[in-house]
């Protein structure tokens, strides 16, 4: 299966990719179930707190019907890592040598990041057909994205960075969108599960491909 092909197989109808930095294991679950119930079948947990490989391992145990990805992978032994827990994707802010030839590898599908058109031209050359566009607003939003998608028609992007519920429509717009990413369901600022599924159901109604 190819690479754009692997990630549109696992989105499912998702189009909405909730972005989460746990702090603590414990809200793992929770909100695991809390975006089920709202319509949200996907979840990237970020690698940047010591949380995130055990929050996708309780994950994985007791939601598994939700796809698992890990973000903010910033080497091999992370990516390793986030497998071996259950991460069947895994997503990064930009791309290495190293990480571009463990993704070869690894056997899970990889969204590298780039936001120029160099950066993009020399993934989609090694058969990276869906990367990520980060940070998406201070890069340029969706006229960027447009811009590159004028040229390179056949490369798709999660854009992630900046994103609210109301921006991720004119993202999801442009042809050469396959997703978008935020943290808006879950805020930094502290989980309130119901919010998280009010978040998900806004999700699912109003970006997700069967809406
Ligand atoms: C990411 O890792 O993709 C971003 O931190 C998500 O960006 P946001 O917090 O601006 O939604």
């Amino acid at each position: 299966m190819n690479h754009q092909a692997s990630f549109t197989a696992l989105l499912g109808g998702n189009r909405a990719v909730p972005v989460v930095t746990f702090g603590t294991v414990e809200d793992a679950a929770p909100v695991g179930r809390a975006l089920l119930e709202g319509g949200v079948g996907v979840i990237e947990v970020t690698l940047r707190t010591p949380a995130g490989i055990e929050a996708l391992r309780r994950l994985k145990a007791e939601c598994p019907s939700l796809v698992l990805g890990a973000g903010t992978v910033l080497d091999t032994s992370q990516a390793e890592a986030a497998v071996a827990a259950g991460a069947r994707f895994l997503v990064s802010p930009g791309h290495t040598d190293k990480l571009v030839s463990c993704a070869k590898d690894i056997g899970v599908p990889w969204m590298l990041g780039a936001t120029s058109l160099s950066e993009v031209m020399g993934l989609r050359e090694q058969g990276f057909l869906v990367q990520k566009f980060f940070p998406a607003e201070p890069a340029g939003g969706t006229a960027v994205l447009k811009a590159i998608g004028s040229v390179l028609p056949d490369v798709k992007f999660c854009p992630t960075g900046g994103i609210s519920a109301e921006k991720a429509r004119d993202y999801l717009a442009l042809p050469n969108i396959i997703a978008v990413g935020g943290s808006w369901f879950v805020p930094s600022s502290g989980i309130d599960l119901a919010a998280v599924t009010a978040a998900a159901r806004q999700a699912a109604a109003t970006l997700n491909e069967a809406a």
